[in-house]
């Protein structure tokens, strides 16, 4: 069974987020409310993420690589992800989980998974 987060509903308003290790390898499979916040919805469920400013999207820690391809499964990046990527010397493909919400299907990818 895939662990769910997020308020009961119907099953169009769930999406699927895989988490992949740096090899490729799924590490875990979740079921999300579509629009959660993918910082918070991490952290419910206890996966490691990074969170030196506590989820305000100034430190870079939270960083993720999206790895679905279609550019639409995260809501798009702000200008505050862009100063803060860009600052913190982060690779442009990378997203801040603690600043996007999950849209759509999707899978991602951190370094230390
Ligand atoms: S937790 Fe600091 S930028 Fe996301």
């Amino acid at each position: 069974m895939i662990p769910t987060f997020g308020q009961a509903g119907t099953q169009s308003e769930k999406v699927t987020l895989e988490l992949r290790r740096k090899s490729g390898e799924i590490l875990k499979t979740l079921l999300l409310r579509k629009g959660v916040n993918l910082w918070v919805a991490l952290r419910r469920f206890g996966i490691p993420v990074g969170a030196s400013c506590s989820g305000v999207g100034v430190c870079g820690k939270c960083a993720v690589r999206n790895l679905g391809g279609q550019g639409i499964e995260l809501t798009p990046r702000t200008e505050l992800e862009e100063q803060t990527l860009s600052r913190q010397g982060l690779a442009s493909d990378l997203r801040l989980a603690c600043l996007c919400r999950v849209n759509a299907d999707t899978a991602i990818q951190a370094d230390y998974w």
